[in-house]
């Protein structure tokens, strides 16, 4: 059984308010204290990076999140105290307790309070099972890790050839956009989780598409008002479809806001400047560079340098200025003497 004078580690989850810091600073000398948003927590479980012995979750500001983070929870053993806000009523403590709560507290709580419902948990018999339990599935959780890295990059890659096959002018279009996009983004200093995470949603930015009839997406002549229209209802679709993917909620947006322009006149949102999640940013540069350097049925494609001046002039318009400044430094590196690079040049310089 694991050792229970070892130091724990607290999380504080969500919070708000200064009450992670009201925490920290009471807990701060007796465990290991930790601050996460609910996103960043997210990521540490899925990465199997991170297993606190105890969680305080904010359930006051993002409710239905934190709700799921509190299921996630409960299926890995992590004791979990939910902290509501003072007079919010019996119903709300009675679903935390359901969801899988070891113990609720209401906000503002004493300090004494606070101490005995800490200490009641770690010297709780109760809780040397759950560390056992914690333990043996942290395990299995982290050998498992690999092989749902490669399921899911398989699964992706696979549908995203689903995707472009529904027009046969844009074969192989969402695996350019993610290989351009992750080079983007690695060029801005993203880390590796960032870049896969990156990669996933720029596979997955045209999901959409499933949606729309063949005879507007495959029309080989100029789209009318009404089938335009149908057309950029694409992101909204996509957006549906995969907002369910709670753990990577980074794939949903970029479905629906790949389509936004820096100065506020795309769709379907009208966001403008850093509105914009950046992984939509960078996947929107990518794919317009990808839609001009392929071939269409009214036109041969652009060279990279060609595509890369259009980018250009589109910057601060249509496109990040600080991004664009990036990508014309990278397609400037893979033109050299007069050569333009092809797709295989560009994915053996970065492998
Ligand atoms: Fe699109």
């Amino acid at each position: 059984m694991k050792d229970l004078s070892a130091t724990k580690l607290i999380a504080l989850v969500g919070m708000c308010d200064g009450k992670e810091q009201y925490l920290a600073h009471l807990l701060a000398n007796r465990m290991d204290v930790e601050i996460y948003s609910i996103k960043k927590f997210y990521s540490h479980l899925f990465e199997a990076t991170l297993y606190p012995d105890l969680c305080f979750l904010d359930m006051s500001e993002d409710v239905s999140r934190s709700f799921m983070l509190l299921g996630s929870l409960k299926t890995l053993n992590i004791p979990t105290i939910c902290i509501l806000p003072s007079g919010i009523g019996l119903a709300l403590e009675l679903r935390c307790l359901s969801g899988g709560a070891y113990d609720v507290m209401y906000w503002p709580e004493s300090k004494s309070e606070i101490l005995k419902k800490t200490d009641f948990i770690f010297h709780n018999t109760i809780f040397e099972q759950l560390v056992f339990d914690k333990h043996v599935n942290r395990e299995k959780h982290v050998s498992d890790k690999d092989n749902i890295d490669t399921l899911m990059h398989q699964i992706l890659s696979s549908l995203s050839v689903s995707i472009d096959a529904k027009d046969s002018y844009t074969q192989g279009h969402s695996l350019r956009v993610a290989l351009y996009s992750t080079i983007l983004g690695k060029e801005c200093g993203l880390d590796d989780e960032s870049l896969t995470l990156l990669h996933y949603s720029a596979l997955m930015h045209d999901i959409g598409k499933i949606g729309m009839p063949d005879a507007v997406l495959r029309k080989p002549g100029k789209l009318s008002d009404e089938e335009r229209k149908i057309i950029q209802t694409h992101p909204t679709i996509g957006y549906d479809i995969l907002k369910t993917i709670t753990l990577m909620p980074d794939m949903s947006l970029v479905a629906r806001f790949h389509h936004e322009r820096w100065d506020g006149t795309g769709y379907p949102d009208g966001l403008d400047g850093v509105d914009i999640p950046l992984y939509a940013r960078i996947v929107s540069i990518a794919d317009a560079f990808d839609a001009m350097t392929s071939e269409r049925s009214y036109r041969k494609p652009l060279t990279f340098e060609e595509a890369g001046k259009e980018i250009l002039a589109c910057k601060g318009t249509q496109f990040d200025p600080q991004l664009v400044e990036i990508s014309s430094d990278i397609i400037q590196r893979y033109i050299s003497n007069g050569k333009v690079l092809t797709f295989d040049d560009v994915l053996s310089t970065t492998a």
